[in-house]
């Protein structure tokens, strides 16, 4: 095994299962690229201040450039017993330029340098996920522009309640997710903030130019304690946590569309190349990719627990503790982008079975409010017609009927202010076209809205 870098005040060497146990290397090698761009501007930073000269630091750039074109083509593995990847590659660089390898970590300690590492990895991960995001909202979207006249029933209780449209339905969703485009733009603002110069816990006092390695690196400032900089991981938690709440809303309209594409209710047809079949039963088409969505919810979740619980009670600063963060944040990042591309398949993909929603919403007396709405109009006290309504769909249910089929003689043994104009007013498409307030389910406020998203 080779010499660890702080061997120094160490007489026996790391027994192997104490370095395997340790090591890093095998989770945190995929921040090599990180890394690497954070030691460029590092070095470059030190040789603007004159505290290394500038031929080490062209020789320490063009190592480590040569360093990642070597990992990027599969040249240099991590089959190495580093401790991880910062010793991996600083072992890498010295060998291959010497002496000026070792003036690398001037002024850093793998403290700062490990922090910097996963900002910059989440930051570089951020623009995939907020297209992801992107795109799932413009297909909703576009999904929604086709179904604004699409009635079905809204629920309250999964019970039948009142008649909106499929378009309406999704821009739930859609808010949903812009929230949480929001939500992830404003983690990274915050993640994108550079701790180098913190040093192990408190600092340095080499002279270096904090700012000027914070705008090399494209991140909005440097942080503003030495030990916070060090110890700080809410950016780990606040992605987690943002991701936790993005998979909730993905396991809702999941849920859902396990309900809807279910023979009870037929308002889905998953496409065959988004469904699975059994191995035993012929007839089964299984909606697989959204009962996983649902099942890695659960995993994410985890991870967000993992986070809070590793962090909680640690003592200022840094602890080893800390390395554990990694594997959870690495599964969020990896689960999220796992699960958004076949979701958006899913959902592109499905056929909507209207006459089906339709005749739900048909169905239920979800116009049975509106009933009650149109004698508040004729002048009765809404808890009266709320009665009458109510009797009403007693009656129906009673004669195996519903409220737009009834006489109006049927009606008017409930009330005579019942008129003619009653069944316009109990239609599905005045249940849904009047509800026109910012918000509600009339074509054209729906499609106002949908003009809007972006
Ligand atoms: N691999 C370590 C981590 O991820 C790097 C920091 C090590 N610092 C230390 N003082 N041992 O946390």
């Amino acid at each position: 095994m080779s010499k660890p870098m702080w061997s120094g005040r160490f007489t026996k060497t790391v027994d192997k299962i104490v370095n395997d146990y340790n090591s890093s290397l095998p989770f945190d090698c995929r921040m090599y690229k990180q890394d690497i761009r954070g030691s460029i501007a590092h070095s470059a930073m030190l040789a603007a201040q004159g505290i290394i000269s500038e031929k080490d630091a062209d020789d320490i750039r063009n190592g480590l450039l040569s360093i990642q074109e070597d990992i990027d083509s599969g040249k240099l593995t991590f089959d190495s017993d580093a401790e991880d990847i910062h010793m991996f590659i600083e072992a890498e660089l010295t060998n291959r330029i010497g002496d000026a390898g070792k003036r690398l970590h001037t002024g850093r300690s793998r403290n700062d340098q490990v922090a910097l590492d996963q900002r910059l990895y989440l930051v570089d991960e951020s623009d995939e996920i907020t297209k992801l995001l992107t795109d799932l909202i413009h297909n909703l979207r576009n999904i929604a522009i086709a179904h604004t006249k699409t009635y079905m029933p809204g629920y309250t209780h999964l019970q039948r309640a009142q008649p909106i449209t499929y378009a309406h339905y999704l821009t739930a969703y859609i808010e949903m997710f812009r929230r949480d485009r929001e939500r992830f733009e404003q983690a990274i603002k915050r993640a994108n903030i550079s701790p180098l110069g913190s040093g192990a816990l408190a600092g340095t006092t080499y002279p270096l130019n904090r700012l000027m390695v914070a705008e090399q690196l494209n991140m909005d400032s440097v942080s503003l304690c030495s030990l916070d900089g060090v110890s700080d991981r809410d950016f780990a938690i606040e992605f987690a946590s943002a991701a936790s709440i993005l998979m909730m809303h993905m396991s809702r309209m999941s849920e859902e569309i396990i309900l809807y594409s279910s023979q009870e209710f037929k308002f889905y047809e998953l496409d065959d190349a988004f469904s699975t079949g059994s191995s035993m039963m012929p007839q089964k088409k299984n909606p697989d990719v959204a009962e996983l969505t649902r099942g890695k919810t659960g995993r994410v979740y985890g991870d967000l627990i993992s986070l809070l619980v590793i962090m909680k009670g640690l003592p200022l600063t840094y602890n080893k503790d800390m390395q554990e963060v990694q594997e959870s944040l690495f599964d969020v990042i990896d689960t999220i982008k796992a699960v958004l591309p076949p979701f958006i398949g899913m959902l592109k993909t499905m056929t909507i079975r209207k006459d089906n929603m339709e005749a739900a919403a048909l169905g239920g007396f979800t116009n049975a409010t509106d009933l009650a709405d149109y004698l508040v109009r004729k002048d009765i006290p809404f808890r009266s017609t709320h009665e009458i309504s109510g009797k009403l769909v007693h009656y129906c249910i009673e004669h195996n009927t519903s409220l737009e089929k009834l006489s109006l003689d049927e009606f008017r043994q409930f009330s005579e202010l019942i008129d003619e104009d009653v069944y316009d007013a109990i239609s599905l498409e005045t249940c849904v076209n009047k509800r026109t307030l910012t918000g509600g389910p009339a074509p054209e406020t729906v499609m106002e809205y949908l003009r809007s998203v972006e």
